[in-house]
């Protein structure tokens, strides 16, 4: 029983590590969910489970008891969530126990926004049984606060994308601009399985950037144009403009050095049985690639990054953000 309500992660479609430096990106949600059961029980603790990564534990006042897993690990990973159902008690005016299940479809680690989708989701569920009318953008506000633990400042991309879901335009300073794309987005996302740090990979950009700054200016200068001309080919479906300009986006990234030798194998076996452009998404240095493909070409595609050793699934947009699955 209890209130479950689900969460979509995201792809960064175009232009990560330029909207480091003030450029926009694209990112888009998929329909991979976290899902988070939410109930209430008779005594004050704030139980999590987590099934895929096999760690429970509850908080009692602000002391944490593991009862299943690394101890250090699950309170790293249920930190966020119990910051956002501390707020969501506060904003209730309750002091109710909970047990918090979580479900996750979505790779952990990857760059694919595992740890907002779960926020969003708990936040959303917890919301609703504690009787709050609580709006999306107070998903987001809250989903944003809670993400500042785990990464000091972020962006707001991925609290954005898995509150809102659909596709969105990102830029410091500008914020979020929701793009009304019609078609199905068939993707193929390729997990290499090689453990990275987004804080090293963005370091890397930098020392380029530090270093040769008359040449990464106009590579920035580029990246800002395949969004612009990437914003069209989306709202006007245009695929195939689409796949070349994400060629060209993987072709300024792998020059300021944040490609590896893991995404190129899968990148290259993608191009090869016919995706129509690939790249890798998010920080890079390991973690995971895309390509864009035709529906017939999904299964194709997917065999191939497989046999080059990748970990493939099939992913597609999903215009819908945070959800209520049950009450
Ligand atoms: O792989 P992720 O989801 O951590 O994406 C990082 C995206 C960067 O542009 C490299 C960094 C950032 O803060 O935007």
């Amino acid at each position: 029983m209890g209130v479950v309500a689900s969460a979509p992660a995201k792809v960064i479609l175009f232009g990560e590590h330029f909207v480091v430096y003030g450029e926009p990106a694209i990112v888009l949600a998929i329909d991979r969910r976290a899902y988070a059961t939410a109930e209430e029980r008779s005594d004050g603790k704030t139980c999590f489970h987590s099934t895929e990564l096999g760690l429970e534990g509850y908080y009692e006042g602000d002391s944490f008891k593991v009862k299943q897993g690394d101890a250090k690990e699950a309170k790293i990973r249920f930190e966020p969530a119990r910051m956002a159902v501390d707020k969501i008690k506060q904003k209730a005016g309750k002091t109710t126990g909970l047990n918090i299940e979580i479900n996750s479809t979505v790779p952990v680690g990857a760059g694919l926004g595992s740890s907002a989708a779960v926020v969003a989701s708990v936040t959303a569920a917890v919301g609703t049984l504690l009787n709050l009318n609580i709006s999306k953008e107070e998903i987001f506000r809250i989903s944003l606060e809670a993400e500042k633990i785990v990464h000091g400042t972020p962006s707001g991309i991925d609290p954005a994308i898995s509150t809102f879901g659909g596709t969105l335009v990102y830029q410091t300073g500008t914020g979020f601009r929701p793009l009304q794309v019609k078609s199905d987005i068939p993707l193929v996302i390729g997990d290499t399985g090689v453990e990275r740090s987004t804080r090293r990979q963005v370091e890397k950009v930098k020392d380029f950037v530090d270093r040769y700054p008359r040449i990464t200016e106009p590579i920035m200068r580029a990246a800002n144009e395949i969004v612009n001309q990437a914003t069209e080919a989306l709202v006007s479906s245009d695929l195939p403009t689409l796949g070349e300009l994400m060629n060209l986006n993987h072709a300024l990234l792998y020059g300021l050095t944040v490609s590896d030798e893991s995404l190129e194998w899968l990148i290259n076996a993608a191009r090869k049985s016919g995706a129509l452009g690939a790249k890798l998404t998010g920080a890079g240095g390991g973690g995971c690639m895309i390509a864009l493909t035709t529906n017939e070409k999904l299964r194709h595609v997917a065999d191939a990054i497989q046999r080059a050793g990748g970990k493939p699934f099939e992913a597609k947009k999903t215009d819908e953000g945070v959800r209520i699955e049950r009450k």
